[in-house]
């Protein structure tokens, strides 16, 4: 994951464009650059797709709806945790917040937050698909009496923080949703590290160098076959969600794979700490991308995307490790969905 050019990338006339009555920052990811790392994915013997490209915007949709199923407890654990902490949160932004949002998607969460913020300079929502952010950006900014401002970027490949027209006192990045388990411990490390960076002073900042806050939602281990249930729900809405990848690298990319030719299974891997979901190949056959052959063979798998799941402990040495210190946790009565909050660990 390259993070390096969040503050040194120019920007051209042309990345800036007005939406609805809003400035959307576009730093989008390429066509070309994403078959290339899809053909990465499933050129070695383990096969993998990167789990962003689930939200296009029938995904971001689906996820909307598997957030409502019986069996997925983390959506409406953390929204009930986020009502009883989100003054405490709020508090700890203080006076003239940035807030910014990696993965925004639809933004529920942060509207609890932003009531909370004191005085907040902007809210700065991050999401990579772009019509799903926009409409979720207008919804904010017709809720709440604060600068929003969009930036249509993949969080992981870095994007610059736009200017707002508020004094900044301090930038705070939110980062809830257990998206962290999204990453593998290696990469949720330097992906923190890189948040740590964002919230403290740069050069020629116009941020007056109060250092903010990281706070990260994360779903804790728990028994196993609730964690399996929440991924394999009754209805379908988990498989579909992967189903509707395949459709897309067949839409988008040019990619002929047939989704009939797929089964979807997510099963906890206890070495990884992860729900690890798959599409298991049923019968064997090949496709032609970006001039490669690439095979499937019956009874291998493609992994689709992996939940890492911590428990508090191993939460605190994660974030220490990318330079935070966790200055607060909280977790919901049951210990199922915990909120950390991080704070750089030099100041
Ligand atoms: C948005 C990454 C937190 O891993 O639980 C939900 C995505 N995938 N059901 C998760 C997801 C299947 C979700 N995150």
């Amino acid at each position: 994951m390259s993070v390096e050019n969040i503050f040194e990338c120019q920007l051209e006339n042309d990345q800036l464009a007005v939406q609805d009555g809003l400035q959307l920052l576009e730093f989008a990811p390429q066509k070309r650059p994403l078959l290339e790392e899809v053909l990465e994915g499933l050129t070695p013997k383990e096969k993998s797709l990167p789990a962003k490209l689930h939200y296009d915007q029938r995904g971001s949709m689906l996820f909307e709806q598997i957030c409502e199923v019986d069996e997925y407890y983390i959506t409406r654990t953390e929204l009930a945790l986020m009502r009883e902490i989100s003054g405490a949160l709020g508090d700890a932004f203080g006076n003239g917040c940035m807030l910014i949002e990696p993965g925004s998607g639809a933004s529920l969460k942060t509207d609890l937050l932003l009531a909370s913020m004191p005085d907040p300079a902007a809210y700065v929502p991050v999401d990579i698909s772009r019509d799903f952010l926009l409409e979720s950006a207008t919804a904010i900014a017709d809720r709440h009496d604060i600068e929003v401002l969009p930036v249509w970027a993949d969080f992981t490949k870095g994007h610059p923080i736009p200017a707002c027209e508020a004094a900044v006192r301090s930038r705070a990045i939110y980062f809830p949703g257990s998206t962290v388990g999204n990453f593998s411990r290696s990469e949720a490390a330097s992906l923190l590290r890189t948040f740590g960076t964002m919230i403290q002073e740069q050069p020629d900042d116009e941020c007056t160098g109060v250092t903010g806050a990281v706070v990260v939602g994360f779903d804790c281990k728990k028994d196993q076959g609730r964690m399996e249930a929440a991924y394999n729900d009754a209805e379908g809405v988990t498989a579909e969600f992967n189903y509707n990848v395949i459709d897309r690298l067949a839409s988008e990319l040019g990619v002929a794979l047939d989704r009939n030719k797929f089964t979807f299974r997510a099963d906890w891997v206890e070495n990884e700490g992860a729900i690890v979901s798959r599409l298991w190949v049923d019968e064997g056959h090949s496709v032609e991308m970006a001039g490669s052959v690439v095979t499937f063979e019956a009874g291998e798998a493609i992994r689709m995307e992996e939940s890492h799941k911590y428990t508090p402990d191993e939460f605190k040495l994660l974030a220490e490790e990318s330079g935070l210190a966790m200055e607060k946790i909280w977790t919901d009565d049951a210990g199922d969905f915990a909120v950390a909050c991080l704070r750089p660990l030099s100041v």
